[in-house]
């Protein structure tokens, strides 16, 4: 039995699709709480028959935190793909630390406990080294702390630690580090908010950049790698390694929108930062914003796929292809009204 944990989330989605073209039928782990929306609306993306793929998964109702129920929810398991994780880039998230490492923990001792033959973790580029020498970031640097840390990289960084953990004691398992995920999703966390944010009328731009893949190129790695029986490697994925300011571009000239034009520099973004961590407290809101992102926003670093490039022969989707697709879902389909 294949086994996907975060199937309601953008990667589990798109991992079920692609895993249901070659398995008549996949399990797939979510919560009481879960809404089955963004599953629908990514299966849309591929057929214009979703229901008959969504009735070939089989559901298991868990909440990776409970101990118990994850080691039952194993007993039938072979592979595992590990999805599920709590996405959050504002450190006022006090459940991602605890989220992320604990589910992560739960299930690597489980496999091992139920003889799971193969895992795969998604891991993120938040998890990888900076280089102090070199401006590229590799699978090898080794992983530092500093006070910008946020506690999602520092939780998918000790996530991480469990699975290589769990590879000590035997469990055949691979990890992957992608980068920003460019894919279709209902989901507001991730890329997803920077479609909505544009679509909303965005109009700043920040001076940072990161590493950008495709949905797709990430979950038809995983299945690759966790097929070749690859074990005890991590592998960056990112196709592209764009500036911010070109990405929002793109997402604005395929919603065919004004592109952000107002530059907006570190001290007034901190400004922003500082205005609504006070309005959020009399307002009792979550600011989208803090003070780390906004210090850190205008970083950038250039992640190497050169390892996984190597391996497979992978020839990763041009992001400005992603971004495209994405926009030109968006504006056929329910993502329009939000
Ligand atoms: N999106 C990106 O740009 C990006 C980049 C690099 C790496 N990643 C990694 O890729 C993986 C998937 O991310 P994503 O973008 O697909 O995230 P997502 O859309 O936010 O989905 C997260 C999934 O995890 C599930 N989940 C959260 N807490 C859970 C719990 N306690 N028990 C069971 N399920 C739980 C959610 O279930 P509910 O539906 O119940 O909430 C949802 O299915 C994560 O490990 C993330 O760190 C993402």
């Amino acid at each position: 039995m294949i086994l996907v944990t975060g199937a309601t989330g953008m990667v589990g989605a798109h991992l079920i699709w692609h895993l249901l073209q070659q398995h008549q039928k996949i399990t797939a782990t979510r919560r009481h709480t879960s809404q089955l929306d963004n599953i629908v609306s990514t299966f849309k993306f591929y057929t214009n028959d979703p229901q008959q793929y969504l009735d070939r998964i089989d559901w298991i109702i868990l909440d990776l935190n409970d101990h118990h129920v994850v080691n039952q929810a194993l007993v039938k398991a072979d592979t595992v793909y590990h999805c599920a994780a709590f996405v959050s880039l504002t450190n006022s998230d006090k459940q991602v630390f605890e989220t992320n490492i604990n589910s992560t923990k739960h299930l690597v001792d489980a496999c091992i406990s139920n003889g799971v033959k193969r895992f795969c973790f998604v891991s993120s580029i938040a998890a990888c080294g900076k280089s102090e020498t070199d401006k590229w970031v590799t699978e090898s640097i080794p992983w530092k702390d500093s006070p910008h840390t946020s506690e999602y990289a520092r939780s998918k960084h000790l996530s991480e630690l469990e699975v290589w953990n769990g590879i000590a004691q035997g469990l055949d398992a691979v990890i992957v580090n992608p980068g920003v995920i460019i894919g279709v999703s209902s989901s507001t966390t991730g890329s997803s908010q920077l479609f909505h944010l544009i679509k909303k009328g965005l109009k700043v731009y920040t001076k940072g950049g990161s590493g950008y893949v495709d949905v797709r190129d990430v979950v038809k790695i995983i299945i690759q790698l966790t097929e070749q029986n690859i074990s005890g490697e991590r592998f960056i994925l990112v196709a592209q390694n764009c500036t911010n300011k070109e990405v929002f571009a793109m997402i604005a000239d395929g919603l065919k929108l004004t592109r952000p034009f107002i530059y907006m520099g570190k001290y007034p973004l901190i400004l922003v930062a500082i205005m609504m961590k006070v309005a959020g407290k009399l307002l009792n809101f979550t600011p989208s914003i803090d003070l780390r992102m906004a210090r850190t926003s205008s970083n950038r670093a250039y992640y190497d796929a050169s390892k996984i490039r190597d391996l497979l022969h992978y020839d990763f989707i041009p992001i400005s292809k992603s971004i495209k697709d994405v926009c030109e879902f968006m504006d056929n389909s329910e993502f329009s009204q939000k």
